[in-house]
């Protein structure tokens, strides 16, 4: 791994000092000659005729190895199929025996496509269940009833029993409350029906925000256990972890919990930082029969209509009691070891910048669509890969497939692994491409940061729609929404979070279907796969071929495909929406002037990346040292986003325009710092937040402008 990341840099043993101190001239006066004259043009000069016609022959090699890709598409649904049947045969969480076996699956399988491989080991703190007992009394004390707590779709017990990871043990004997989803409003309505959870076992229906978020409010409401359950079709009950306020393994925030014989920092349990990542009271997702058991035993005010809409359950009052939940959970909390797998084809011309694509290999139970269908695309991905390099091929950039595990933890083997690398892949990365779950029904649906926007579309053309005949998978896609809609990814919920929120790098995350139905449950296999997601394998061919052309026009393009317009007129509605929702005591002026110059920026760099790509400016000479500082300046514009410091009491997130809101709750997909300002006013309603979201709104301008130097590329001289 190391090995690769801190390869030799870009040939520097060319170069003699002297050589790169005249380039480093030449260059400097060179833009500064371009400063004083933006719009000079100079006019072709034969002697530029070989460099251009280089550049053409390039630049048809590169479409040649684009349509060779896309021709691979034959037969590949097949291929991609017989993957997915092998990577699901048994269930593998992370941290167990057959983890490894899947592991070892895909290295051959990168290793059998031509790719060098490596792995990663690391050594996180995870989290399994010892014992859980659950049972239902009378008021007077007589048992009513002690529930199984397998999954009923899983009678012969092959996943692990539904658990919530990084729960904590504990035991209740106590009356339940029916909390609805358990969010604020339905806290509010309780209160109205003068009913409260203190003291009580609250009955959580999943499905509407994040289930952590679900248990520490409970917690903070006084209950003493969570039960949490789902709609339940065919008898899957929903596992998941529950970890808080940010992502990686608990025990080394920020650093990589390295496994082996090295010393490693990590945290004691009595870290009060630690502390606040798991929640206080014990939870454990039911099946909805069981909850349906408990919940009808209820008396109290009656259950509001909304809230067993979809349920078809007879359910009368919403407790407390008068029976008594008998709830035991004890946890298994260790550290394991997880593995990282590589494939990485080296760049002929710039092996050290990164082109990283990226998806997760453990799963709940078997996987099938969360994450394998992911996971059996980018095999795909690195056969035809394999086969283009065997064709001549290699790309300019180096491509990296990453195959990570214990993303269901937490985000543990990207994060832990960016960690570890942040220092290279700070200026190294080009792009994240992620793909999680890549089918879970019909549908395309993607989010981006917003350079990359054009590439999708340019991209999503190129490419035929698997469902309708005759289209591309751009109209599709554009009708189905009324217009190009890109999800912005300021969720933590997959491995694009350690690089964007954390590294400050352009990420890509795509999948088909809205939302799995079999979501965490026994029910998700290759049988669900072939029967309701995707009979004909063919959204898994599609995603794939999406997911390679990005990669390959990230790898190869000359001058890369980043559109920074698209990014200063997103910025621009976040801050219309923004305004929209702020008092007359708060400016916006600070960001919007920011804003003009990130679009001046925006545009002057998109006029120099045409030129660049007629191969205009060869006649200098430094053409190659030259586009390599432009395309330079396109990656670390992003980085420009983000803030040393992080963000007020989450510090390990770092990116001022793209992390998630710290308040579960929040509508908020961007401005995190001012999100964040704002909800602690809507917690203590009456306290005074002004000058905080002040002073967030000067933090998220001086990122912006920091994002519009970047792409300038220069740094004043004189005024
Ligand atoms: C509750 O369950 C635990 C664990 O099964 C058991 O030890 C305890 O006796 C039970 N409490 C009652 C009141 O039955
Ligand atoms: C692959 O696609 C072809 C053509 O639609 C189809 O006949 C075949 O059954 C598919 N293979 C799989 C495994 O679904």
């Amino acid at each position: 791994m190391a090995s690769f990341l801190t390869s030799k840099s870009f040939k520097p043993h060319v170069f003699p000092s002297v050589f790169l101190l005249v380039s480093f001239l030449l260059l400097l006066f060179y833009t500064l000659q371009r400063i004083s004259s933006p719009s000079h043009t100079a006019p072709l000069r034969s002697r530029n005729a070989p460099a251009t016609a280089a550049a053409a022959a390039e630049a048809e090699a590169e479409a040649e190895a684009q349509r060779l890709f896309l021709s691979l598409s034959a037969g590949a649904n097949s291929t991609i199929a017989g993957h997915l049947r092998e990577l699901t045969r048994n269930p593998h969480l992370a941290g167990t025996p057959s983890a490894s076996t899947v592991a070892a699956y895909v290295l051959s399988q990168f290793r059998l496509a031509g790719l060098k491989t490596l792995t990663r080991d690391y050594s996180p703190l995870l989290s399994y269940p010892a014992a859980a007992s659950l049972s239902l009394f009378s008021a007077r004390g007589d048992l009513i009833k002690a529930f199984p707590l397998s999954e009923p779709a899983d009678p012969e017990s092959r996943t692990v029993p539904p658990y919530h990871a990084y729960s904590p043990s504990g035991s209740t004997l106590a009356p339940a409350v029916y909390v609805g989803y358990g969010r604020e409003e339905e806290y509010g309505e309780l209160d109205r029906m003068g009913v409260s959870v203190k003291g009580c076992v609250a009955v959580v229906r999943s499905g509407r925000g994040y289930r952590g978020a679900a248990v520490e409010r409970a917690a903070r409401k006084g209950a003493t256990a969570v039960l949490m359950f789902g709609a339940g079709d065919g008898g899957g009950v929903e596992r998941g972890m529950v970890m808080l306020r940010g992502v990686g393994d608990p025990l080394t925030p920020g650093w990589a919990a390295e496994s082996g014989d090295g010393e490693v920092e990590r945290l004691g349990f009595e870290d009060e930082e630690l502390r606040r990542r798991f929640p206080t009271i014990p939870s454990m997702p039911v099946a909805v029969e069981t909850a349906a058991e408990i919940l009808r035993t209820l008396g109290g005010p009656p259950v509001p209509h909304e809230w067993k809409e979809g349920l078809g359950l007879e359910l009368g009052g919403v407790g407390p009691g008068p029976t008594l939940v008998n709830f035991t959970y004890q946890e298994d909390r260790r550290l394991a070891t997880i593995q990282n797998v590589f494939g990485v084809i080296m760049g002929h011309e710039e092996p050290d910048r990164l082109v990283i694509l990226g998806n997760h290999r453990d799963a709940w139970t078997y996987g099938a669509v969360d994450p394998n269908s992911g996971t059996a695309a980018m095999l795909d991905v690195a056969r035809r890969f394999g086969i283009l390099m065997r064709s001549g091929w290699r790309p300019r950039r180096t491509i990296v497939l990453c195959s990570w595990d214990a993303e269901e933890f937490g985000m543990i083997g990207s994060t832990e692994w960016v960690e570890q690398n942040l220092g290279n892949l700070g200026f190294k990365a080009v792009a994240y491409l992620n793909v999680d779950c890549a089918v879970q029904g019909p549908g395309f649906f993607a989010g981006a940061t917003p350079q990359i926007d054009d590439l999708l579309s340019e991209v999503t053309k190129q490419i035929k729609d698997p469902d309708l005949e005759h289209k591309s998978l751009y109209e599709t896609w554009v009708a189905e929404n009324g217009g190009i809609s890109i999800e912005r990814l300021a969720r933590a919920d997959s491995d694009f979070s350690a690089f964007l929120h954390h590294a400050g790098v352009s990420s890509v995350d795509m999948y088909f279907g809205k939302e799995s139905p079999v979501y965490h449950t026994s029910l998700d296999s290759f049988i669900w796969m072939e029967k309701h997601g995707d009979p004909l394998f063919h959204r898994h061919v599609t995603l794939a071929e999406v997911w390679g052309l990005l990669g390959l026009r990230l790898a190869d393009d000359a001058v890369l495909p980043f559109n920074y317009l698209s990014y200063a007129a997103q910025v621009q509605d976040h801050t219309s929406a923004l305004g929209a929702l702020l008092d007359d005591g708060i400016s916006l002026q600070a960001i919007n002037r920011s804003l003009l110059q990130l679009t001046a920026a925006a545009k002057e760099v998109q006029c120099a990346a045409e030129k660049l790509r007629k191969g205009k400016t060869e006649e200098d000479g430094l053409g190659e040292l030259h586009r390599r500082a432009f395309n330079d300046r396109l990656v670390l514009a992003e980085r420009g986003f983000l803030e040393e410091q992080g963000l007020k009491s989450r510090r390990w997130f770092k990116h001022v325009l793209y992390s998630p809101p710290e308040d579960y709750e929040s509508k908020f997909s961007f401005f995190p710092g001012i999100a964040d300002a704002l909800s602690r006013r809507k917690k203590n309603s009456g306290i005074d937040v002004t000058k905080e979201v002040q002073h967030e709104v000067w933090r998220a301008a001086r990122a912006i402008q920091r994002v519009a130097s970047v792409l300038r590329g220069d740094i004043p001289w004189s005024s």
